[in-house]
């Protein structure tokens, strides 16, 4: 039996802000249990939901010296679906009502403690990992750590360390003197060939630079992040690491997300029966909603934090455009002021036709996956993307930009062969997508018939977990030797 463990900011069901939290919540669900034990390691946030934080039990308790101070360190543990899942409490640092602040600072201290409290209780939990498996900036220290101070305890003797990017463009920086007080680490780690970078430390640098092996989660962006343009300044490094970088496309928990047993839906359906049931969804959300209650027009799902990345500039300059047509749009998302603004003020324009939903809700995600016809994400970047796959999942057709994890998991239309199971476009040009978007427009008004076999061919791509498990199972065999 080998023994990884997962160390992470965020997983479901526990707490989620994004992909992240669906990846680290599903994956250790579906590797294979004879030969793999994987557990997850996780911050005990006050703002996690009251009837899962009833599900953890006191393991033990110490304390630790972090930033000048002796630190209170709880460990807590749940089983959930099988998984076992540990937490790191200590109420000052992670209280609050949302896992991140605004403050990057705040967040480096807080992982730091993280990083180093994880580490600190592993010998404590009788469970020793062959491979940390360490996720995005907030555990870019764990492999550092490892290197130093960890180094002299026999314990942590031969345990190997993967960093997965879930997206390149957090790093954790701020000046090297503040991080050095904040983490104790020598002068010898901030220089350009560890972590600093730009005369800031950066902690996932400090990760990509001690860990044995990196991922990330999509094979295009694997490549994307070796170049300047998507390199967020570490594409050197990437480049210098390319023989121990590789990208393993995410995939998604086949069961939650599951159209024909889906709780959230008020109608369910199956690949068999799309045709007939799905519509039924939309006719619900337009009552909702308060939309046009129309069977016949074309609906547009976005559910998403609301960033830059995710290409909503494109989406503001033609959206008076889009909404001359015979389209709804369905917004679900939070996240800059800029664009939630800016579908706040399209939903009152044109009320009837575009619906702003400026929270966060499971549910309702759920029941726009169900109800809509197409699902649009023209990401400026993307690492992999998690909601094109729940959209195919879904029947409901993703409109894409080619890049990173969409590239690879949406194949654009070909009337001409009757195939894909989306449609997308190059160039980050707003009149590009919307050139896209009316393509989709005639084919689902003119070409009905041809539009339902694509959600036939949508609905039969397999984004379960089981190819990449296998994949990660893979690396772990060979790392583990
Ligand atoms: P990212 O991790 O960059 O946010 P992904 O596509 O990988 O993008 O994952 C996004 C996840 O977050 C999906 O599960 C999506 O359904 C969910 N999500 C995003 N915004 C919301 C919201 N406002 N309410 C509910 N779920 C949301
Ligand atoms: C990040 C990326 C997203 C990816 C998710 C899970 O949040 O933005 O593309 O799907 O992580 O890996």
């Amino acid at each position: 039996m080998k023994n990884i463990l997962f160390v992470a900011s965020e997983g479901v069901p526990f707490i989620k802000t994004g992909g992240l939290a669906d990846v680290v919540g599903s994956l250790p669900k579906c590797v294979d249990k004879k030969y793999f034990d994987i557990r997850v390691m996780l911050p005990k946030y006050t703002c996690i939901p009251e009837e899962l934080r009833n599900k953890m039990v006191y393991k033990t308790s110490f304390y630790m010296d972090f930033h000048w101070k002796n630190e209170y360190v709880g460990i807590l543990e749940a089983v959930v679906d099988g998984v076992t899942y540990y937490f790191i409490d200590n109420e000052g640092k992670f209280g609050g009502f949302r896992p991140y602040s605004s403050n990057v600072y705040d967040d480096i201290e807080k992982f730091s403690f993280f990083c180093k409290a994880s580490l600190a209780a592993m010998p404590l939990l009788g469970f020793r990992p062959d491979i940390i498996h360490c996720h995005d900036w907030q555990t870019g220290l764990i492999p550092v750590y490892l290197k130093e101070r960890f180094a002299g305890n026999e314990f942590f003797q031969g345990i190997k360390t993967i960093m997965t990017i879930h997206n390149l463009k957090f790093q954790g920086k701020w000046d090297v003197k503040t991080v050095q007080d904040i983490t104790g680490l020598p002068d010898y780690f901030f220089t350009p060939d560890k972590l600093e970078a730009y005369k800031n430390a950066n902690l996932l640098k400090g990760g990509l630079v001690y860990a044995d092996a990196i991922t990330t989660v999509s094979e295009t962006y694997a490549d994307e992040i070796k170049m300047p343009f998507y390199g967020e300044s570490l594409d050197g490094l990437l480049r210098a690491r390319s023989n121990d970088l590789r990208g393993i496309v995410n995939g998604i928990d086949y069961e939650e997300y599951d159209p024909a047993t889906d709780k959230f839906l008020d109608y369910k359906y199956s690949a068999s029966t799309f045709r007939k049931e799905k519509i039924k969804n939309k006719r619900a959300l337009q009552k909702d909603l308060g939309l046009d209650q129309d069977d016949k027009i074309m609906m547009i799902g976005i559910v998403s934090r609301l960033t830059d990345q995710k290409g909503f500039d494109l989406i503001a300059y033609i959206m008076d455009e889009l909404c001359q047509d015979a389209v709804q749009i369905v917004v679900l998302g939070t996240g800059e002021e800029q664009y939630e603004n800016m579908f706040r003020h399209f939903d009152w324009k044109y009320n009837n036709k575009v619906s702003a939903n400026i929270y966060y809700s499971e549910a309702m995600s759920h029941k726009i996956y169900g109800a809509s016809d197409a699902f649009l994400m023209p990401s400026l970047f993307e690492p992999c993307g998690l909601s094109q796959l729940m959209a195919l999942r879904y029947g409901s057709i993703p409109i894409v930009r080619e890049t990173g994890g969409l590239k690879d998991t949406v194949i654009p239309y070909n009337e001409y062969e009757g195939t894909g199971t989306g449609f997308s476009f190059v160039n980050y040009n707003a009149h590009e997508m919307l050139g896209t978007i009316r393509y989709a427009e005639k084919i689902y008004y003119d070409k009905k018939r041809e539009w339902n076999k694509m959600v036939d061919r949508a609905m039969a791509a397999d984004f379960s977990w089981h190819v990449s498990a296998r994949k990660y199972q893979e690396m772990y065999d060979w790392l583990i030797g």
